[in-house]
């Protein structure tokens, strides 16, 4: 470009008031935009709060249909629902059980509030005894047996009435065979969400408290990727697209958003990115100490996603910004 220079050029002119600010802005943030995870577990009434998480919850059932149900009339297009199960093994039976903690709570909202989006995070590790997304044998984490279960898991949740599965555990080839068990079942209109780049991440911390999914050995750095790798993460993204993904998600958010632009401009596909749990918590915190301004810190964070390419922001905030969005 051969702009003529200043005096002639101002940018200036262009920020003298909110309404031309408005005009020009080349990002937005909408209400449409937003989902809500949220943490189902058994009992009536619970809402049991998480330490290292203000504002975030394990709810009970009911609970999670009052939460949903204020979220839905907020605005909020979806909700993503993670299941703590009141037992855990070593096969992950709870992840694909028919009455299972979440294919409860998938029923119940689709029955109340059909019009809000459910979304199902599925993965292994919260229902494992060892807490790895994976079946574990000899201290290692197999792929291919692990694929038959979290093929089980989406399929069972697919059958309670879930509109989106999304894989999180990040095996070699479970696209693949989550779309074939749900193309098998009848389900070929469920779409998948991969978890496509999700990196080995310490800003998980808090999450694996709320969902009680910390490996009880080592590490999922065997499993989820190396912070150090961008093209790879496009590798990992050519493939779930080539096994039948409908929708790809970077994760974490703000110290991926590199990923997050260039998963975009590759692929154009519909791209979520997960504003996770230690990203909200040191937010919060902050905040907490009068360090930063909640409201207009969350916002930029999200508005970034979106000027990075994403279409889909998951955030703990979602309720939040969309009461922010209403008054701003
Ligand atoms: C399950 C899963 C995790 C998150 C989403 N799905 C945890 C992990 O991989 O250890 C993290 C979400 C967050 O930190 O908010 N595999």
């Amino acid at each position: 470009m051969n702009l003529p220079g200043f005096p002639v050029v101002r940018p200036r002119r262009l920020r003298t008031s909110p309404a031309l600010r408005r005009l020009v802005a080349e990002n937005s943030l909408n209400v449409s935009q937003l989902v809500l995870p949220l943490f189902a577990r058994s009992g009536k009434k619970l809402r049991r709060p998480v330490a290292a998480m203000p504002g975030v919850f394990q709810l009970s059932p009911d609970e999670i249909l009052r939460e949903a149900t204020t979220a839905h009339a907020l605005g909020v297009s979806a909700v993503l629902l993670f299941g703590i199960p009141d037992k855990k093994d070593e096969k992950a039976s709870g992840a694909y059980a028919k009455n299972g903690i979440v294919q409860q709570v998938v029923r119940l909202l689709k029955q109340e509030l059909p019009s809000l989006l459910v979304i199902t995070d599925v993965c292994l590790c919260e229902y494992m005894s060892h807490g790895h997304c994976g079946i574990v044998h000899g201290g290692k984490i197999l792929n291919d047996p692990s694929l038959k279960l979290l093929a089980r898991t989406a399929a069972s949740h697919a059958e309670a009435g879930a509109d989106i599965v999304a894989p999180s555990d990040m095996m070699d080839g479970r696209v693949r065979a989550i779309r074939a068990e749900l193309d098998n079942e009848g389900f070929f209109n469920t779409p998948i969400m991969s978890y496509a780049a999700k990196f080995a991440s310490a800003f998980y911390g808090p999450f694996r408290e709320v969902a009680e999914s910390a490996p009880s050995f080592g590490d999922r750095r065997s499993y989820q990727m190396d912070a150090a790798n961008g093209n790879e993460a496009l590798r990992e993204v050519a493939l779930d697209v080539q096994e039948g993904a409908d929708m790809v998600m970077v994760k974490p958010g703000i110290a991926y958003l590199d990923i997050v632009h260039r998963v975009k401009k590759e692929f154009g596909l519909p791209t979520a990115v997960y504003a996770v749990s230690g990203e909200h918590a040191m937010i919060k915190a902050a905040a907490a100490n009068g360090w930063i301004d909640e409201r207009a810190v969350t916002l930029e964070s999200l508005l970034a996603m979106r000027r990075a390419g994403a279409d889909i922001l998951i955030t703990y905030a979602a309720m939040d910004v969309a009461k922010w969005l209403k008054t701003s």
